[in-house]
């Protein structure tokens, strides 16, 4: 049976990419005992729960998203018990924790790849992946065109325990993660118990890994159109992503976390990482059987304007809160260029038209009905870093493609705590201790402890508004209504009265509503919204 109050339904959850966060031990590298150093802020800003990037043992070809054991916690980043401690410390805040799951691919040092990688072409240990051998003459092309998200191609030729070269191997990223073969029953089963061993430690539940993935085409026959999969990294290959089976997972693993809610009525959740084309594919992850939220990323990859971002709301309003679910609303996450510098110059700096815009964005997204992602960094206003040198750089993507396109390092670079010089506070080691990469010696003006100290920051922005969020009825579940405005201007009503609206513009308008806002992304006086800012108020329309 269900629990009365469905948490998730309008919650707000902080995304700590760990080896990011804060480093307790001094090796330049985020850990879990940081991150249970960092709960009381977390509680201060006012979160409902975090979601941890992936802290289990792998050699981190994809930090972490190349899982070798799916039961455990690697050194880099503590042990079990420590991960026991977190979440005793969490629970003591009422802070909700959710895992990431990776169940598209795992680790090539996983022992069940290095099986089948010691296995003959056709045993039962390869099986478990998608082993195939090659075309053309002596099998030396890949078994079908596939390309791989990475770049390069989707398959990767092993070299035969006799020594001659053999099979392929399918990966829908890095070779290094190599995809499950879902079809085979022991991969779904190997996977049950994954999520039974971390429910069983108390957790709240899963972000799963590429969730529109798991099962490809029976066939693994040739796409059409492969060069359409080459120039874009969205999942838009029908025959590798967002096959029908993968519902049942979704289904069966909804009935897992429905049996430990049903022991002890706490409800578990399962957020997925759905990249689908359209609102309406997307909607059919979160039936009410299926998982609880699915991000929707059409919000973070609309570009600035009224428009785009009035076209993706009602689209998924009218889609996926169709199905009895609520949107799930991100701006940032470890994967995307930050907003601050996505929506404006390529600039460093925090003051300009990038700055205002990513603050007018958060107060529209914690005024949508549904549940919110937020991602580290973003509560501070953190510009991506667009200069590290190549050296540094450690995103397979870069690997891949030899390109600076759209790699991933510049928004995961370690958070700032205090000080005035690198590492910021990041490191509680010695002086010496360098962060993993390397932060920017402007980082100190966004510091948590000079954030925490000016009410005109970033976190100040986003502490009053999830106050409001808490406080507010009207800014839970319920209805949307959109009001007649100007050009490049938004404004709609939650409730009965809360009225939001966006200036997308640089000039300012006449304000929806008379009176003094609540809240509002940068200095606003009655009557007036300036550009590039938003606004919520009560009050007569
Ligand atoms: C997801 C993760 C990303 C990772 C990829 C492969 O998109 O968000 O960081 O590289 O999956 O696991």
């Amino acid at each position: 049976m269900l629990s009365k109050y469905r948490w998730w339904r309008d919650a707000v959850i902080y995304q700590v990419y760990v080896r990011s966060f804060l480093d307790s031990t001094g090796d330049g590298i985020g850990d879990l005992a940081g991150v249970r150093a960092g709960l009381p802020y977390l509680k201060k800003l006012g979160v409902d729960g975090i979601w941890l990037s992936p802290f289990y043992p792998s050699p981190q070809h994809d930090h972490g998203y190349d899982v070798a054991d799916y039961c455990g916690v690697d050194p880099l980043f503590g042990d079990l018990a420590e991960f026991d401690l977190l979440i005793a410390a969490a629970r003591r805040l009422g802070v909700k924790v959710l895992l990431d799951v990776v169940p598209n691919h795992c680790s090539s040092e996983h022992p069940w790849f290095q099986e089948a990688l010691a296995s003959a072409p056709g045993s039962a240990a390869r099986d478990r992946f998608h082993f195939s051998d090659g075309r053309g003459a002596d099998g030396a092309e890949p078994p079908n065109n596939w390309h791989s998200m990475f770049g390069g191609p989707a398959w990767t030729r092993v070299t035969e325990p006799d020594g001659r070269p053999g099979q392929w191997y399918l990966h829908m990223f890095a070779p290094e993660q190599p995809d499950w073969n879902w079809r085979n029953r022991q991969t779904g089963a190997e996977f049950d118990r994954v999520l039974r061993f971390w429910l069983d430690r108390g957790i709240d539940g899963f972000r799963i890994d590429v969730a529109a993935g798991l099962y490809k085409h029976p066939e693994l026959p040739d796409s059409d159109d492969p060069e359409a999969d080459a120039r874009t990294r969205d999942s838009v290959n029908p025959l590798a992503w967002n096959q029908p089976e993968v519902h049942d997972v979704w289904r069966h693993w909804r009935a897992v976390c429905e049996e430990y809610t049903a022991g002890d009525g706490r409800e578990r959740l399962l957020v997925g990482e759905v990249s689908v084309p359209t609102a309406r594919e997307h909607a059919q992850y979160v039936r009410p059987d299926e998982l609880h939220q699915a991000f929707f990323f059409d919000l973070l990859s609309a570009p600035w304007s009224a428009d785009a971002f009035r076209k993706v709301i009602s689209e998924a309003m009218q889609d996926i809160a169709g199905t009895g679910s609520t949107v799930t609303w991100v701006l940032n996450n470890h994967d995307q260029v930050r907003t601050v510098t996505r929506y404006g110059e390529p600039a460093t700096e925090g003051s300009g038209l990038g700055a205002a815009r990513a603050r007018a964005a958060a107060l529209l997204m914690l005024a949508l009905p549904g549940a919110a992602y937020i991602y580290q960094g973003e509560e501070l206003g953190l510009p991506e870093v667009v200069d590290l040198p190549d050296d540094v750089l450690t995103d397979p993507i870069f690997r891949r493609t030899g390109s600076r396109a759209r790699i991933r390092d510049g928004c995961r670079v370690p958070l700032p705590w205090s000080g005035q010089a690198s590492p910021f506070g990041f490191t509680s080691g010695a002086e010496s201790a360098r962060p993993w990469l390397p932060q920017p010696s402007y980082f100190a003006e966004y510091a948590t402890d000079r954030a925490l100290a000016d009410t005109r920051s970033f976190w100040h922005l986003y502490r009053d508004g999830l106050q409001l969020r808490a406080a507010l009825p009207q800014l839970g579940e319920g209805t949307l209504d959109w009001l007649d405005t100007p050009p490049g201007v938004l404004a709609f009503v939650r409730g009965d009265g809360l009225v939001c609206a966006v200036n997308f513009g640089t000039a300012p308008v006449p304000a929806p509503v008379s009176g003094t806002p609540l809240l509002s992304s940068g200095p606003c006086t009655a009557g007036v919204l300036p550009g590039s800012t938003a606004a919520w108020w009560i009050g007569d329309l």
